[in-house]
């Protein structure tokens, strides 16, 4: 069996997994390395894999059982797939701002998997993904201390793609996760989702999340993937916040996801 490779992007996040064809049901130790790339390096990427649907779902499978996304339009045939797509058409695209996946529900999605088959032709629609572990890690023991242990209630808002619902779902969850495989902390908190701090008065949530939302757009915790067509990016929704650019328009960008069930974070 040939041995994948594991190349750092950055020495906090990311890394490009190479000598793999996702085509194939893989050998359960690879699954088991590229599971361990994945917690150590918290996104993965691949490049070259012209996947079906099948493929797709089918190699996300390896990794847990998928979601169905409560809000998002899907494919027709595949309920699991999430169209990502803007052209010339769009007025807003899914994702251009910092968010976790789905957080509003009680057991957020563990990852994603998204693919891309048509890139912008002059580059751009890069994604931006910023480590939760380096953003907690930068702060201050005793604002660390101020913040482990306090909760936060998250709901579905006005976002790009959802569905509007009246009584938009919610739920709560730390402000500083404790990654249930890696046990590392990192912030919890995204202005996706997030709608306040529990206990604090409504002025002091707003200027601690705006503060945490600013911290973690600093680029030392990011890594940014340029795709080209037919890459993969796999991220931990755990510990991992993601943003779409949107500078291409009004060129296509075209691709589908599949996301990975939570388990319980509280
Ligand atoms: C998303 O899943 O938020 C979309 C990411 C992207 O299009 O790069």
């Amino acid at each position: 069996m040939k041995a994948i490779t594991v190349t750092p992007v950055t020495p906090r996040i990311g890394a490009e997994i190479g000598g793999v064809d996702l085509r194939e049901k893989l050998a359960e130790e690879t699954v088991e390395r590229i599971r361990e790339a994945w917690l150590d390096h918290q996104v993965i990427f691949f490049r070259d894999q012209d996947l079906t649907h099948q493929q797709h779902i089918a190699f996300a499978s390896q990794f847990g059982e998928l979601h169905v996304h409560p809000t998002v339009p899907h494919h027709p045939d595949h309920p699991e797939v999430i169209i990502i797509h803007a052209d010339e058409n769009s007025r807003q695209v899914a994702g251009d701002g910092w968010h976790s996946d789905v957080t509003f529900e009680e057991n957020p999605p563990v990852g994603s998997v998204l693919r891309l088959t048509e890139t912008p032709p002059d580059g751009g629609g890069a994604t931006l993904f910023s480590s939760m572990y380096s953003a907690y890690e930068a702060l201050s023991p005793a604002f660390q201390e101020f913040l482990d242990g306090r909760v936060a209630l998250h709901q579905l808002g006005n976002l790009p793609g959802h569905r509007q619902d009246e009584n938009p779902p919610s739920s709560q969850h730390p402000v500083i996760l404790t990654h249930p495989e890696t046990g590392r902390k990192g912030i919890f908190v995204n202005q996706g989702f997030t709608k306040r701090i529990e206990d604090l008065s409504r002025d002091e949530s707003r200027t601690i999340l705006q503060y945490l939302y600013r911290h973690i757009e600093n680029p030392n915790f990011h890594v940014r993937f340029q795709w080209k067509k037919n890459s993969i990016a796999m991220w931990d929704n755990r510990c991992v916040q993601h943003l779409a650019t949107w500078d291409y328009f009004p060129a296509t960008r075209h691709g589908y996801r599949v996301t990975l069930k939570g388990a319980t974070n509280n």
